[in-house]
């Protein structure tokens, strides 16, 4: 019997892969490998390694998650050393739980290498941290999609119990989320950022609050971090990634 490691693969910058996570690549039979991580990061596996895509685009699954569990299990039952490799933290919004679960259920043997989830990474790059001790000491987490038909409720609970709000996979919700946060008691001028393919060279900051972020964020695409709260007005003095790394046009700040 060979072994499945579920593997964060970080945020894009392919220096912010564990040492554990670099050190699994190198020893990989068979890596299984997601849209958002770097493929830089695959040049590290041995050069006979068989590398499948199993891409997921928002609207488009290149491989079905059941299809991708079952590739994990055979490899793995053939005796192979198995790398996901998954954008971020693979038990960050990157279904790792459910990929555990079907090996556990054959009886497959696995570890999980967690990684730099975007969440933490993509604000830390725009110079935003995500607690401060004057102004936000609570975080959250949260998906912009949900399976659930009305998510109002889970919105009401967020603005009022959260400093910081960290939105994965919200860039097409962002309008509705705004006006949630909003209706529930967030202030129109609460600071909002979106963190555009964070940590990379591609990296793109728009800033604005809750009443404009909307219509500042124009054509924003994913993947982005939508960060709310406070701390977002901290990177007017704790931006260093842009002025170091990246062009003028990169970065365009409206508070
Ligand atoms: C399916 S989730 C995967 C999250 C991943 N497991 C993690 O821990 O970062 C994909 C979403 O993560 C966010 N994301 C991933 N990489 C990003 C990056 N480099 N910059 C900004 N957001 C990113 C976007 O919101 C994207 O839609």
């Amino acid at each position: 019997m060979g072994k499945v490691y579920l593997v964060g693969a970080g945020p894009g910058d392919p220096d912010l892969i564990t040492v554990k996570g670099l050190k699994v690549i190198q020893k990989a039979d068979v890596i299984l490998y997601d849209r958002l991580i770097n493929e830089e990061l695959l040049s590290f596996a041995p050069e006979e390694v068989e590398q499948i895509y199993c891409g997921k685009l928002p609207e488009y699954h290149t491989l079905k998650q059941e299809s991708i569990n079952r590739f994990l299990c055979k490899f793995a039952s053939q005796g192979k050393t198995v790398v996901r490799l998954k954008g971020g933290d693979p038990f960050i919004f990157g279904r790792g739980g459910e990929e555990a679960e079907a090996l556990v259920k054959k009886g497959i043997p696995f570890e999980i290498v967690p990684g730099i989830s975007a969440g933490a990474a993509a604000p830390a790059y725009a110079g935003i941290p995500l607690t401060h001790r004057d102004f936000s000491s609570s975080v959250a987490f949260v998906s912009g999609v949900s399976h659930k038909d009305d998510t109002e409720a889970d919105w009401q609970r967020w603005a009022r119990s959260v400093d910081t709000l960290c939105i994965y996979m919200g860039v097409k919700q962002l309008p509705y989320v705004c006006e949630q946060l909003i209706k529930h008691g967030r202030g129109r001028q609460t600071p909002v950022a979106i963190v555009h393919w964070g940590t990379t060279e591609q990296q793109q900051t728009v800033t604005g609050t809750l009443a404009d972020i909307v219509e500042v964020s124009e054509g924003i695409k994913n993947p982005s971090m939508i960060i709310i709260g406070d701390v977002v007005k901290l990177r007017e003095r704790l931006q260093w990634f842009e002025d170091l790394y990246l062009t003028e046009s990169s970065t365009s700040s409206v508070i």
